[in-house]
Formats: structure tokens, C-alpha cells, sequence
């Protein structure tokens, strides 16, 4: 065991995996890199921050965040830059929203060192599990839940926060077909949708079901009021290209506050794209479509990346978009976006961590 500072103590495994893996060649999510991260919180204080094995955890059936889902993470990801460094994009952004999400479900907040400095060593320590090809990456995965053994429903008293990795594959290997529904809601004005919380992607799972059942890859959400804007997707954030401006449903509290959608808009910002946050209904884009105005929609998300989106359904009818080959927005901006994460072009947003 090495202990690297006073908060972390690293135990490194005995019997690496990474020679048993084409990282280059994984689909999504479902090899798990040789360490993890867990930190641990009691008595009203974090404790013990160690780096360990891959491994199962021990639970208790009566582990309160199996009942009451107080349960929230994150999605980030590492690359390699030409230097054959490793790179972090955003963490802070991370752990400014695992916090936010943190203080929606009533859980304590994480210290910024343990997050940080966890974050980094262990992707310090699991490095050559960083894919090097394009397409492919090392997804960080933090979690955060609570731990007491009770079924009595109030805020835990004890957590684990932990943090696992993975190499993966584009999560949609093609564009998505979307199909907006008005029978579920995501999340309503004063809910937990702009929370990363487990029970939002939970309370997606029937209707991306009923979706895929019908031939569609995901749901295009509405608003859980009056079911006429647009929200989001789900898996990502979604943006609409009509009349070459670009727009996005804004942060009305009812949708997660992406990463990726606010880094895909400062550059577009600063490439001279005009971009507007604010309610869209699905008539304004049905009618935009009926009208060859609607040249692209995308979604936005950090295992997403930048998603073209091909097909929209809307009360039975696709709209069919325009082919990728002749969309400029969407695929200028990934371009650049890529650039920038492994670390080919410089920045000015102070975005990328070097390791
Ligand atoms: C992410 O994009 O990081 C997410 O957490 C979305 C998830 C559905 C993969």
C-alpha cells in the first residue's frame, strides 16, 4: 500500500486485465479499468480516500439508497494528447454539478480535493487504459450514494462516493432516430431534472422501451406541463439548426445543464454562429421542417458526444433530415470540439486538464 498524500491511499492490483483488452475496440460501458476510487463518508465527516482494485463493493439489502434512491454521478472523459499525455475535459465542471446534483438529494457535498485529486490519481495510475484511436476514450464514471442500513425514509447519514473508469466506443455509432412522446414526462418545474440523479434515467427506461419497440433509438422529451417544448433527450441535450441559427431549449431547471451543450455553444458563440437558448416547441420544428427550414438537430452529452440526429416522429409522421454530408454546424463543431479534448489545438477556456 502507498499512501500519495495524507488523504489517498493507493493499493495497486496485483494482476492488470489491460493485455486481455482491445481498448481501441470496446463497445459501450462495459469493460471496467484495473482501479477505482472510494471515498467514504460517516460520523458527519469524510474518512477513509483510497485507490483499490476493480472490484465488487459489499452492500446491505438494507442499503437506503436501493430504497430512496438518494443517488447521483457523472459522466467525464480522458484522452491522449499528441505528447502521449493524459487530459481531462471540464473536471471542474464535474464537480461543480455532482455537487449541485449532491445538494438536490440531500446528501453532503463532496470536498473538492477528494474529487480532484482522486480523480486525477486514479486516472494518473490507469493511463495506458486511454485509448489512443479516435472514436474511442476513457470514460470516467463518478457515483455518489448513500449507504445507511435503514428502510426509514430520510437523508443517509453515511455514503460512498467512487469513482470507476472505462475505455469505450461512440455510444451512437449512427445518427439517432428520435420519437417525441406525450403519454411520459421526465421531469416536471420543481422536480429533479436538472439533477444527475439515478431515478431520471430510471423513470426514462419504459419510454426509450416503447421507443426502440417502434423502431426509434431514444424519446425526445416535452415539457411536463403543457407538452409543447421541447426538453431534452434523455442520453443528451438536443439543438435544433433552422434559418442557420442554432437553438437549444434553455436551463429551465427541468433539464440537465450539459457539459458538452454549454461547450458546444460558447464555440459556436465564438465562431460567429448565432445561438439561441430559449423555449422551442415541437411546432416550431415541425413547421420549420414542413418548411425546408430545419437543416440539422443534434444532440449533446458527454458519452453522446455530438449526436446528428436523422429522424424526428411527431404524432406518427418522421421528419426526415437532411443527410450528414450536408450539415456544416453540427459536424464543424465536433471537429473542433475533438481538437480541442485531446489536446491538438490550444484553447482559451481553460477547459482541458493536463494530468
Ligand atoms: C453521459 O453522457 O455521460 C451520461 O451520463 C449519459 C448516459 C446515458 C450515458
Amino acid at each position: 500500500m502507498q499512501i500519495v498524500n495524507s488523504e489517498i491511499s493507493i493499493q495497486k492490483t496485483s494482476s492488470s486485465r489491460l493485455k486481455q483488452q482491445d481498448i481501441n475496440n470496446i463497445p459501450f460501458g462495459k469493460v471496467f479499468s484495473d482501479h477505482m476510487l472510494v471515498a467514504t463518508y460517516a460520523d458527519d465527516s469524510w474518512q477513509e480516500v483510497k485507490i483499490v482494485p476493480y472490484g465488487n463493493i459489499v452492500m446491505s439489502p438494507s442499503m437506503s439508497a436501493l430504497h430512496y434512491g438518494q443517488a447521483v454521478f457523472e459522466g467525464l472523459k480522458a484522452y491522449i494528447n499528441p505528447e502521449g499525455k493524459p487530459l481531462l475535459f471540464r473536471p471542474q465542471a464535474n464537480y461543480k454539478r455532482i455537487n449541485e446534483s449532491a445538494f438536490r438529494l440531500c446528501m453532503p457535498s463532496i470536498p473538492e480535493e477528494i474529487f480532484m485529486d482522486g480523480l486525477k490519481e486514479l486516472i494518473r495510475l490507469d493511463a495506458d487504459w486511454i485509448p489512443t484511436q479516435s472514436d474511442s476514450v476513457l470514460y470516467i464514471r463518478p457515483i455518489y450514494f448513500a449507504t445507511d442500513e435503514s428502510v426509514g425514509l430520510k437523508p443517509a447519514k453515511s455514503y460512498k462516493f467512487i469513482i470507476i473508469t472505462c475505455p469505450v466506443g461512440a455510444y451512437y455509432s449512427e445518427p439517432v432516430k428520435l420519437i417525441v412522446t406525450d403519454k411520459y414526462v421526465r421531469a416536471c418545474e420543481g422536480g429533479t431534472g436538472a439533477a444527475k440523479c439515478a431515478g431520471n434515467y430510471a423513470g426514462s427506461l419504459l419510454a426509450d422501451k416503447e421507443a426502440k419497440q417502434q423502431g426509434y433509438d431514444n424519446v425526445l422529451w416535452l415539457d411536463g406541463k403543457e407538452k409543447k417544448y421541447i426538453e431534452e433527450c434523455g442520453t443528451m441535450n438536443v439543438a435544433f439548426v433552422i434559418n442557420d441559427v442554432v437553438i437549444t431549449p434553455k436551463l429551465t431547471g427541468t433539464i440537465l445543464p450539459g457539459i458538452t451543450r454549454d461547450s458546444v455553444l460558447t464555440l459556436f458563440r465564438d465562431m460567429g454562429v448565432k445561438v439561441e437558448e430559449r423555449l422551442i416547441s415541437i411546432d416550431e420544428v415541425a413547421k420549420a421542417y414542413k418548411v425546408g427550414n430545419l437543416s440539422e438537430a443534434f444532440g449533446m452529452g458527454t458519452a453522446a458526444t455530438i449526436a446528428h440526429i436523422s429522424t424526428i416522429n411527431y404524432q406518427g409522421e418522421d421528419m426526415i433530415l437532411p443527410p450528414v454530408n450536408e450539415r456544416k454546424y453540427a459536424s464543424q463543431v465536433l471537429q473542433k470540439l475533438e481538437d480541442i479534448k485531446t489536446g491538438k489545438v490550444t484553447e482559451p477556456y481553460g477547459w482541458v486538464c493536463q494530468l
